[in-house]
């Protein structure tokens, strides 16, 4: 099964090609951020229009490098949230008038769905899985029984993972987005700092970002006024020890109570070098398998990878009926 997927709902206008869920023929992705570091963030007004402006441009080149035309496909997949409305709005449009046009049945996925089956690229998802995602805007972790049954365990009280890495890295003068730029600097620097891992005593899984956000604006903020100097390298090692601990910790407090086959982590966060190393050295006892970097962040592939298993489970959604298609 042949899959044009597309993904906008944020700041990456991307559309893949993906054969089996497995195979990516093509993922192009044309990120936004260079447009956005200028506000320190995205703007989802500016975000939308570059979509309008990117999108059209993004399907051929897709279709062009995977040597294809729209007679080829089986299906198109779109991202239907969560996201920013505008920006999901593009991609939803652009996908539904391609299928239409060309007669191909539709399908809406869930970005977080997309995030999951990323790490499925590559490698073999086993049930049941607990699955850590962490983004800017999630931190969750789900239990997975089969394919699409699943049940959130935890998730955060306030900010996602990503966006307390984007909020530090504002307050420490480092442009959007902050994950990779902290990731950096926190190699380099010491975990001399003392900071709050929130809720990692509590008896839930669920997750609290913010409080150690504003523990490290106070802590900048305190050393300027006193005028004394903080170095931004062991500021992020401090804050990204404080956030790795928290993760390993609620992760490790899951898989006690939940014994599976798999840890899948996924989400921009997976990216970091520091919780991808961690994640190794200290889950001894199960498989964990985690997106190829490329994967993490938002791409297109990881919806085209979601859609074909969504597609096995349950057809494509009657609402999205177009070209003759029936569940
Ligand atoms: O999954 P994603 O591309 O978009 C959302 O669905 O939110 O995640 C973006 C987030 C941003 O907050 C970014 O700072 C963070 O992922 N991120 C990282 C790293 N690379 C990206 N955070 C920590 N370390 C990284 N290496
Ligand atoms: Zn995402």
């Amino acid at each position: 099964m042949i899959v044009l997927a597309v993904e906008s709902s944020c700041d990456e206008t991307s559309v893949a090609i993906v054969r089996n869920g497995k195979e990516v023929l093509s993922n192009v992705v044309l990120s936004q951020i260079d447009i956005h570091k200028a506000f320190g963030g995205v703007v989802p007004e500016i975000a939308s229009r570059n979509h309008i402006e990117y999108i059209t441009r993004v399907f051929d080149e897709a279709l062009s490098k995977a040597n294809m035309t729209p007679k080829d496909i089986d299906l198109v997949a779109v991202t239907e949230g969560p996201g920013l409305i505008g920006s999901l709005l593009v991609g939803i449009n652009a996908a539904s008038a391609f299928a239409f046009a060309n007669q191909i049945p539709l399908m809406g996925v869930n970005h977080m769905l997309g995030h999951m089956y990323a790490a499925g690229i590559d490698s073999e998802i086993k049930f049941p899985a607990l699955v850590l995602l962490v983004s800017g805007g999630h931190t969750e972790l789900i239990y997975a029984k089969d394919h699409l049954d699943f049940n959130v365990l935890g998730q955060t009280y306030d900010d996602a993972v990503g966006e307390a890495y984007d909020k530090v890295a504002r307050t420490l003068g480092l442009p959007y987005p902050g994950g990779p730029i902290i990731d950096k600097l926190a190699h380099e620097g010491k975990p001399i700092y003392d900071l709050p891992r929130p809720v990692i005593n509590q008896d839930n899984l669920d997750f609290s970002f913010s409080g150690l956000k504003s523990a490290v604006i106070n802590l900048i903020h305190n050393k300027k006024q006193r005028g004394e100097e903080v170095d931004p390298k062991d500021v992020a090692a401090s804050f990204q020890e404080s956030v790795i601990d928290v993760l390993i910790t609620k992760t490790q407090q899951a898989l006690e109570k939940y014994p599976v086959k798999q840890l899948i982590v996924g989400g921009g966060v997976s990216a970091n070098k520091g919780l991808r190393r961690r994640l190794f050295e200290e889950i001894k006892d199960v498989e964990i398998i985690i997106p190829k970097m490329m994967y993490c962040t938002d791409n297109a592939a990881m919806i085209g990878a979601a859609a074909y298993y969504q597609f096995q489970k349950k057809g494509a959604l009657p609402n999205y009926l177009l070209g003759g298609y029936s569940t």
